[in-house]
């Protein structure tokens, strides 16, 4: 079997580069991703934050530029790989603007960009479109030419992450496997991925987070098919709703969205036909589809499995008890474009009525 460095090796040489930018994140590349990858030549950027910012993603594009590097890896979780897209655009395309909607229709040439993983969670090694807050607001910069050249899964990587990590990245996968699953944009492509994601994530994370092989294996696949299917879906309401609450809490965004996902998941059941944008029925039935992939029997069911899941990986929080002006903030910035992809329509009630309760 081939080494991570003749992996890589062999990878830069497809995609035609011999000067990579390496995004990785300083403390675990030196601690245990460096002597990995020992022969390759790198320029390497780990100057930026876990939830990047416009200003770091101008840091990253100037060294691209004063190295002149032709190409980058990025080796670490959702971050690196967000930061490695953006960087490849922006040095590729000066003068596009990352506040900004891109034209989706328009194919840009991007610099090639491969993606090393060493978490399971965003699945951003497989998506096409990378987070940025931007003067404290959460920006999604989405196209087609961002998705990464290429991707290696190496489940051994994974062996590195604390146990925390592994929760809350996978807590993550798993939210967004099942929401896209309800999306209104779920079609059989998505929902092929979603299925299998949604069994290999629920049956594994808690082995995974024990540091079992195989279960690590399995959740680092979950992740990838979770990837795949919110690529062509989005995802929905507990997505939504998390960005505010990772911004003001500072909470690990897997955490953000696992708080909400029960709490949106019996909205989605349980609502009155009129609020439905499309059928209820077919919502009811894909809510189904999901419980069913977890082997459980009733929403009740999947609820407690759901919650012992995250209390077994210690990923519960106290009671939040918000202020009226903290929850009005947190209103006005949920993404709304996430909660029109909810089967459900979401008002504000809704949202309070969840904020009234954390
Ligand atoms: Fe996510």
């Amino acid at each position: 079997m081939k080494s991570l460095t003749e992996n890589i090796a062999d990878s830069l040489l497809k995609l035609d580069i011999s000067k990579p930018l390496l995004v990785t994140t300083k403390t675990s590349f030196d601690a245990h991703f460096k002597k990995l990858i020992s022969d390759i030549p790198y320029v390497r950027f780990s100057d930026y934050q876990s939830n990047p910012l416009l200003e770091d993603v101008l840091r990253g594009q100037e060294v691209f530029i004063q190295n002149k590097c032709d190409g980058l890896i990025s080796l670490g979780g959702g971050s690196a790989m967000d930061m490695a897209k953006m960087i490849a655009l922006k040095a590729s395309q000066f003068d596009i603007q990352l506040r900004d909607t891109l034209d989706t229709t328009k194919k840009l040439k991007l610099y090639s960009h491969l993606a090393v993983p060493t978490t399971a969670g965003s699945g951003s090694e497989t998506t096409q479109f990378a987070v940025v807050y931007i003067d404290g607001q959460k920006h999604s910069v989405d196209h087609p030419s961002l998705r990464p050249n290429k991707c290696i899964l190496e489940p051994q990587l994974l062996e590195y992450l604390p146990q925390h990590q592994v929760a809350y990245s996978g807590l993550d996968a798993l939210c967004q496997a099942i929401e896209s699953h309800w999306s209104r944009r779920s079609n059989e492509q998505s929902r092929a991925k979603s299925s299998k994601a949604i069994e290999f994530l629920w049956t594994s994370l808690l082995g995974a987070y024990h540091k079992e092989s195989p279960a690590l294996k399995k959740v680092q696949e979950g992740s990838h098919l979770a990837g795949q299917a919110i690529n062509i879906t989005r995802t929905t309401a507990p997505h939504a709703l998390s960005y505010p609450l990772t911004s003001y809490f500072g909470f690990p965004h897997g955490q953000a969205v696992s708080l909400s996902l029960l709490y949106f998941m019996n909205i989605n059941l349980h609502s009155d036909k009129k609020d439905y944008y499309e059928s209820k029925e077919q919502t009811v039935t894909l809510i189904n589809d999901i419980i069913a992939h977890t082997g459980c029997q009733s929403f009740s069911e999947f609820s407690d499995e759901f919650k012992r899941l995250c209390a077994n990986m210690k990923t519960t929080i106290a009671q939040l008890n918000l202020s009226t002006e903290k929850k009005q903030d947190i209103l006005k910035k949920i993404n709304l474009a996430r909660l029109s992809n909810n089967p459900v329509k979401i008002n504000e009630q809704h949202i309070m009525d969840f904020l009234n309760v954390i």
